[in-house]
């Protein structure tokens, strides 16, 4: 039996005794909703389930229009046309964010454009944003990454001004607020994912928000094979009409509705839960002091729904431990907390394009260079500065969020015995 002082990375207990909450999680009227499905024989395309949550998370959002769709992902490449981005265009997207936000606008035809981030929140910079504009350019995604909202406001103005159209990422920010407006009534389109790890999920899934007629037509008809409703004021979801538009089947099922009718219903409730979790970590540590400190909140962010709590690593106060050695200490204390996705540009996905994509309008040399693009904030988040722990630590009760800080305070009583260790590790490896 290791003793409580000693590093769990050199044999002693691990500081986190509990499990992390189970993620995902659905209750019992989920369940007899799917039973009812099951026997229904209505199992997709626009069923009363999916109307309801359409209706229920419009409302929740707050915008005229909601519309799901399979994924995330086509999400935003529904989107982006329904703004009118068209091949040729140049999207901005962040140097940092999960790799389908570029995909989304290669896939239409439209040239990404790597936008550096603030190297705390790790969203897209504004200022780089503007200073990356050309006359090509239709639209810009800011992605509310991780656990901290873009600023809106200096993009909101950006893109007034320079006449950019706007669609918000908010894969990791269901029910997230900017000055009371939530994430996703923002732009000119909110995307959403509900892929298994979201704070809402379905397993896979996603939808579109938008205040604008024309914007969910269009949308609609991209995902339901070029048909759309008649008389969108009437009857959103029916009287489908034909129309000129080149569309896919990117429908969902009334099973995923179903499991989102009952995320729903918990969102709330779990957003609370994890705003009370991340303030009282972010204290605990800030009073401890050491090299990991949580990232501040903005005060115009009214509600976070934290799809991860962002902290930032400082290297300078770690006495020679890297970030990595730092991660990988706390995880053998049972605190799984981690890196992020790596930088968008260095994704080898984006060097299959030229030579895969059936997208023919591409022009390469009007493309950025990815191989040789440095943006210094995204490269130095990446590999020493972010950190980042799921939400689903941050539904953990006061006993399980008092082991993570304990795991915090044992490996910063303990950096020299962790760099130590991973120097004999390297040795050893030769
Ligand atoms: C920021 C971001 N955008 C888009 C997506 C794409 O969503 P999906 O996996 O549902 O296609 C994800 C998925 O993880 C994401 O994290």
């Amino acid at each position: 039996m290791g003793s409580q002082s000693e590093l769990a990375l050199t044999g002693g207990t691990p500081a986190v005794a509990a499990q992390a909450p189970a993620w995902p999680v659905a209750g019992e009227q989920e369940a007899a909703w799917m039973a009812e499905v099951v026997r229904s024989g209505k199992w997709s395309w626009l069923g009363p389930h999916e109307r309801a949550f359409c209706e229920e998370y419009k409302a929740f959002i707050g915008t005229r229009y909601c519309l799901c769709l399979a994924n995330g992902t086509v999400t935003l490449q529904c989107a982006l046309q329904a703004v009118g981005v068209e091949p040729g265009d140049e999207v901005l997207v962040p140097a940092l964010t999960w790799v389908a936000t570029a995909q989304a606008a290669m896939d239409i035809g439209a040239n990404v454009v790597f936008v550096d981030i603030d190297p705390v929140t790790l969203c897209m910079d504004p200022a780089a944003m503007e200073a990356a504009i050309t006359p090509r350019t239709k639209a810009a995604i800011p992605v509310h990454l991780y656990g901290c909202m873009c600023d809106m406001d200096a993009i909101g103005d950006i893109a007034k001004r320079r006449g950019l159209r706007i669609v918000e990422d908010v894969a990791h920010q269901h029910g997230s607020q900017w000055r009371g407006v939530c994430a996703g009534a923002l732009g000119d389109a909110g995307s959403f994912s509900f892929q298994q790890s979201k704070v809402l999920t379905s397993g896979e899934g996603g939808a579109v928000t938008c205040n604008d007629k024309e914007v969910y037509e269009t949308c609609f008809a991209l995902k339901q094979v070029g048909w759309r409703p008649g008389n969108v004021e009437e009857a959103p979801y029916d009287d489908l009409v034909q129309g000129n538009r080149y569309g896919h089947n990117y429908r969902i099922t009334e099973m995923q509705a179903v499991l989102l009718r009952g995320g729903l219903s918990r969102l709330p409730e779990q957003m609370a839960h994890r705003e009370e979790s991340a303030a009282y970590l972010a204290e605990r540590l800030e009073a401890a002091g050491g090299p990991l400190q949580a990232v501040k909140r903005d005060a115009r962010v009214t509600r976070q729904s934290y799809y991860c709590m962002t902290f930032f690593f400082d290297p300078g106060q770690a006495g020679g431990v890297t970030r990595d050695m730092y991660c990988r200490a706390l995880a053998a204390e049972g605190a799984g907390l981690g890196a992020t996705y790596g930088v968008v540009y260095r994704n080898p996905l984006l060097n299959l394009y030229d030579r895969t994509s059936p997208i023919p309008y591409r022009d390469a040399a009007a493309v950025q260079d990815y191989a040789r693009l440095e943006l210094p904030n995204a490269e130095r988040a990446c590999a020493e500065t972010a950190v980042l722990m799921s939400h689903t630590h941050l539904l953990g009760d006061r006993a399980y969020l008092d082991g993570i800080v304990a795991a915090v305070d044992k490996v910063n009583g303990s950096l020299a015995a962790v760099r130590a260790h991973f120097e004999a590790d390297s040795e050893a490896r030769g």
